[in-house]
């Protein structure tokens, strides 16, 4: 696929007990590809047992690192995570997508903007992005990091956290709230709920006096911190998410009859200059299974319109989407769609991917 790229592993840390951190770089040729900005994400490709995988990870480092780095969680029943905990070595390459994700917002080094980052376990590894990079280029930002893990043991990150601390202790802070080793203190240990938060957005911190909250996380937490954040003064547009992009949900589709098998619906797709005719039937098939079956070269990553790699651009008809957690609302009335959630709503669809 053209838009694959061969890295090479140069380091592999073993981060917990469950978790690596990978650094990677490209050939020299490529590295254009590879300019990254902080919070963005790393798309994999590898076959298991004849099936090519795609997974995507976070990377880690700070814009000033200028350094590939991801950071891998082994997840149970996750090959590519799996293989990547206890197979990979120094050495290996990887095929992989140009950096992608839209989980930042501009650096203004001119002014003092306050953040709030929240992160569940191996969600850290794009907030610690944001986090270097933000202290580093914007001089008077400050940032209360609020960092949810099961047990102690679990946190990723601990020592480059506390390297920051030490670095940038009048702008940076971090609360730790761990589920299972629970301290002295009550806001910070058990699980994380609404309450839990209505009193630390009272007591510990300012949701009004918020620029931008970056989340990363599992999705029911994501969406209580989201709406606690709003309930608390946050404006939407202003709290970011990142959401795992985790194995694609099963989706309540409608049932493949044989009148629904007629392929009745004509998808012209527009990439790199090139356009692609298809038609497909009506039978819950997405836009993106459809152009794959016909061998149409469509990107995509996570299949579960999270990681926003399908992004692309409605110009002719209508589709909608079963799920949507990478665009803005105002996006989707700029007809942006996600290619892997999109269902045909008109008889002619145009896509188009050269411009969004
Ligand atoms: Fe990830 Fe569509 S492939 S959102």
């Amino acid at each position: 696929m053209s838009e694959l790229y061969p890295l090479t592993v140069t380091n592999i840390v073993k981060e917990t007990r469950h978790a690596v951190v990978v650094t990677l770089v490209p050939r020299p040729e490529d590295v254009s590809h590879f300019a990254y900005k902080q919070g963005q994400y790393l798309t994999f490709e590898r076959e298991f047992e004849g099936e090519a995988l795609r997974r995507s990870y976070s990377i880690c480092a700070g814009l000033r690192e200028n350094q590939l780095k991801v950071g891998i969680k082994k997840v149970d029943d996750g090959w590519f995570s799996s293989w990547a905990n206890e197979e990979l070595k120094v050495g290996d390459v990887l095929p992989s997508m140009p950096p992608q994700g839209r989980f930042f917002t501009p650096l203004e080094p001119e002014r003092a903007k306050n953040y709030l980052l929240f992160a569940a376990g191996s969600g850290i590894t794009p907030i610690l992005s944001l986090a270097r990079t933000i202290l580093e280029e914007e001089p008077q930002a400050k940032i209360i990091l609020i960092y949810m893990n099961r047990s102690f043991n679990t946190i990723m990150f601990r020592e480059a956290l506390s390297d920051l601390k030490d670095r940038f202790m009048t702008r940076f802070s971090v609360l730790h709230i761990l589920e299972h080793d629970a301290g002295d203190i009550d806001m910070l240990s058990g699980r994380v709920d609404a309450e839990k938060l209505d009193n630390l957005f009272t007591q510990w911190m300012s949701p009004k006096a918020t620029d931008t909250a970056f989340i990363c996380g599992p999705k029911p937490l994501m969406f209580l911190i989201s709406e606690r954040l709003q309930a608390h003064g946050m404006a939407k547009e202003n709290v970011k998410f990142e959401l795992f992009a985790s194995t694609p949900p099963k989706k309540a589709r409608a049932k493949t009859t044989s009148s629904q098998d007629k392929k009745d619906v004509r998808v012209t797709v527009i990439r790199d200059g090139q356009t692609r005719i298809f038609d497909m039937a009506r039978n819950g098939e997405t836009l993106l299974e459809a152009g794959a079956q016909e061998g149409v070269d469509m990107p995509f990553s996570c299949k579960a319109g999270v990681c926003s790699t399908c992004i692309c651009k409605v110009t002719t008809g209508n589709v909608e989407m079963m799920s949507n957690y990478a665009l803005e609302d105002y996006e989707v009335e700029r007809g942006l769609t996600l290619a892997c959630q999109a269902l045909p709503l008109s008889d002619e669809i145009t896509l188009t991917y050269d411009e969004h």
